[in-house]
């Protein structure tokens, strides 16, 4: 598939809903276009009630119009199927087709997304109206990618759900026995003597059983991709030529695991809405999606021109919707795209922002959506060698699921939070890391960061165990490797999967109150470290783990047994005074053939996690590519970064010959 063929460089763009403005207004949507530098737009995302405007009965005249418009303006158009918000006729057709939550609610038609994917007559609408859009569209030349449905992620526990669970259930698990013991259903009499028995874990009087919970949150990422699958291969059959890709939505809500539909996609293309601290937030998500991708292109899909913060929605600063983009283009998008084009004058989203906001295009935003759509196209030979990582953190969406369940020794764990601080302890020391699965191949990475694991297979544990054999650093921290795969703990002491690998046996788990912080210090110098006030102790201690003030453990803390492995630090402090973790081992580390396995039995700082990791701080965001480097500065204050200047909110990108590159500025400390 020759991708992104039609303008052999960046895309830029946005959602362009048409069917929400008069025609004479598509004629100035398609000249703002062209001046934006516009080179791509995603059309009829929710348009199936103006498609399919009764049963059967389709309306293509506009969309005609629209898709020769853009192409007479030179703008390629990525097509939507509209299958994510069904028109009014057909849920008062196919009542058993909407949406039943938990609680046995079936929801009503009036907003979006209310269907549900296990019903035989949404399915058969779906690849009716997508077979129809291929049909009328194939071979229009302004036609250049398909957009399955929108952001896939409505779960339902209808009796359709139901029937598709038990299909399901049946092919993992063979027999019932199996899926008994798998469940640990003799638990509470839950014991299953047959299928019909079974159903998705709708609402019940106290704590579901955390093993159907999980098994249900991959049936429905399964049955969603099936959904995809049926279209795809309608879109295929009419345009094999034409790339098919769906917007995945983030969030640790969304019922999909993107690794395994990043295999059916041909473009993964994400939507990403930071929202506390966006320029972390954007290098996560895109650096999650370049793992997704794992080689194949991926494209930022949707972005907004505001920040919803959650009680707001505040309009970026300036030069933030460029700075944002390019983090995204520098970590492998191949280009920058937004919902939507034109911000809507009502409907649900009407304070979304647009491209063009409410104002017009005489304004700020506008201004800066026609800079970024010039500065896109000088980008393209930055963009052509791979990102260099230096580092690899290992993420499952299985093992989140599974920290989601209730009942967990602390309700207040939060697996995207683990991720996400490795994440940021790399990112702001100038670390550019891989997300990846527990499965791939690690050899590439000398850094190996492995937070919060709490599922891990056996295969994926030797896979671990490879890696730091053959010379690798590994870094686990508190949680991991405590269950198997169907979310059963490992039995004769935590992290079950990992022991042996981390020469440890923890005995026990003590999470910690929101106010308690353990003292953690060197094994050998326990009295030396408590000199928190002590004005001759320098701040700066990044060299020596733990630091000469020593450091703090929150959150969670663990009875750590040495295998093995030595300590780093141990716990230590009028916290752990008169608890079993007095004097024992918090951080350790274990030499493993010829690389070295740490643990981390507590949630470190941010500073703390970097001064282990022996890293120094980057004032800027740095990306390197190939010969070319990435340097945005998202701060207030201008930052010299080797030989250029950048000043509060500036950028640059540069061959290594124009700059004078310490390349090894963030190598990650050597532990053997
Ligand atoms: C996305 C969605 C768009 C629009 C946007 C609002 O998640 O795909 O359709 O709702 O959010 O910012």
């Amino acid at each position: 598939m020759d991708w992104p063929g039609r303008t052999g460089g960046l895309y830029y763009g946005g959602d362009y809903n048409p069917e929400q403005w008069p025609e004479e207004v598509w004629e100035e949507d398609v000249a703002l276009m062209r001046r934006a530098g516009v080179n791509l737009v995603s059309v009829g995302v929710f348009s199936w009630a103006r498609l399919e405007p009764l049963p059967g009965v389709h309306d293509f005249g506009w969309l005609d119009r629209v898709l020769d418009l853009l192409h007479e303006g030179g703008i390629a158009v990525n097509l939507a199927t509209p299958t994510a918000s069904p028109p009014p006729w057909f849920g008062l057709a196919h009542p058993d087709a909407l949406t039943v939550t938990a609680d046995g609610t079936r929801l009503s038609h009036g907003s979006r997304d209310t269907y549900c994917v296990h019903a035989p007559a949404y399915r058969d609408a779906c690849l009716r109206i997508a077979d129809a859009l291929a049909e009328r569209y194939f071979d229009h030349p302004a036609l250049a990618m398909w957009h399955v449905h929108n952001e896939y992620g409505t779960v339902c526990h209808c009796d359709h759900a139901a029937d598709a669970f038990r299909v399901w259930l049946r092919e993992r698990h063979g027999t019932l026995k199996a899926l008994n013991d798998a469940w640990t259903t003799s638990f509470w009499s839950q014991h299953y003597s047959a299928w019909e028995q079974i159903t998705p874990p709708r609402a019940t009087q106290y704590l579901p059983n955390p093993s159907q919970v999980l098994d249900f949150r991959r049936f429905v990422s399964d049955a969603m991709l099936d959904h995809f699958r049926d279209q795809k291969a309608v879109l295929r059959d009419i345009t094999p030529d034409i790339p098919v890709t769906t917007n995945f939505v983030l969030g640790d809500w969304v019922p999909v695991n993107h690794r395994h539909w990043a295999d059916e996609v041909d473009v993964v293309a994400i939507d990403h809405y930071p929202s506390a601290d966006p320029p972390a937030e954007t290098a996560f998500a895109a650096d999650l999606a370049r793992g997704w991708a794992s080689g194949k292109p991926w494209l930022l899909m949707e972005q907004a021109v505001v920040t919803y913060t959650g009680p707001r929605m505040v309009a970026k600063r300036p030069g933030e919707i460029t700075r944002l983009s390019l983090s995204h283009v520098a970590r492998g998008s191949r280009g920058a795209m937004f919902f939507q084009w034109r911000a809507s004058r009502g409907g649900a989203e009407l304070w979304h922002g647009g491209m063009v906001p409410h104002a017009g295009p005489d304004s700020r935003i506008f201004e800066e959506i026609c800079e970024l759509g010039a500065l896109l196209p000088t980008l393209v030979d930055a963009c052509a060698a791979p990102v260099e990582a230096g580092a690899a953190i290992l993420v499952d969406s299985e093992a989140n699921w599974a920290l989601q369940a209730p009942g967990l020794p602390s309700s207040e764990i939060a697996y995207t939070d683990a991720v996400r601080q490795a994440h940021r302890v790399l990112y702001r020391h100038g670390v550019t890391a891989d997300l990846v699965h527990p499965s791939a191949d690690l050899s590439a990475y000398p850094l190996v960061l492995v937070p919060a694991l709490y599922l891990v297979s056996d295969a994926d544990a030797g896979n671990l165990r490879r890696y730091v054999a053959d010379g690798g650093t590994l870094v686990v921290s508190y949680l991991s490797g405590v269950a198997d795969e169907h979310a059963r703990v490992r039995l004769g002491g935590y992290p079950g999967a990992l022991r042996d690998l981390l020469g440890i046996r923890v005995e026990e788990f003590h999470p910690l109150p929101p106010d308690v912080a353990l003292t953690l210090s060197a094994p050998d110098a326990p009295d030396a470290l408590n000199a928190p006030d002590d004005p001759d102790v320098p701040d700066d201690h990044t060299a020596t783990f733990p630091g000469p003030r020593g450091e703090t453990g929150t959150f969670w803390s663990e009875h750590v047994h040495l295998e093995g492995a030595e300590a780093l630090a141990v716990y230590t402090g009028p916290h752990a005074s008169g608890t079993p973790l007095d004097g024992q081992p918090a951080i350790t580390r274990h030499s493993h053939g010829s690389g070295t396995a740490l643990y981390v039995s507590t949630r470190l700082s941010d500073d703390a996690y970097a001064r282990l990791l022996g890293l120094t701080p980057a004032p800027v965001e740095l990306v390197r590519r190939g010969d070319w480097f990435f340097a945005v500065n998202h701060g207030d204050e201008e930052q010299k970064v080797e030989g250029v200047t950048l000043p509060p909110g500036g950028f640059a990108v540069r061959t290594h010959d124009d700059l004078d590159l310490d390349r090894s500025a963030s190598r990650p400390r050597e532990w053997h």
